[in-house]
């Protein structure tokens, strides 16, 4: 995985499990500038977020 700016739609993304898109929304990529969403997001908006990602596919 290479890491830096990632398209959304990209194979990079799109070939995360959705439990694993979760995660990384919910939870942050450390070591990169990506941030967590738990403190602001409850998990029913991290969902939709994972199905908007979808979406792009
Ligand atoms: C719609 C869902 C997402 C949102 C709202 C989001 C939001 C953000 C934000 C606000 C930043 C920080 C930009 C900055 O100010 O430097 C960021 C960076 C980053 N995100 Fe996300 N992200 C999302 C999905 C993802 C996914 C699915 C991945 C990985 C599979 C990811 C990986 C990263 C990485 C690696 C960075 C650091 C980029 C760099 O500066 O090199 N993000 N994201």
């Amino acid at each position: 995985m290479r890491w830096g700016l990632l398209a959304l739609d990209s194979d990079n993304v799109q070939s995360y499990s959705d439990r694993e898109l979760f995660s990384i929304i919910r939870d942050g990529v450390r070591f990169t500038g990506m941030p967590g969403f738990a403190g602001t997001e409850t998990d029913d908006q991290i969902w939709d977020v994972v199905d908007y990602l979808r979406s792009l596919r």
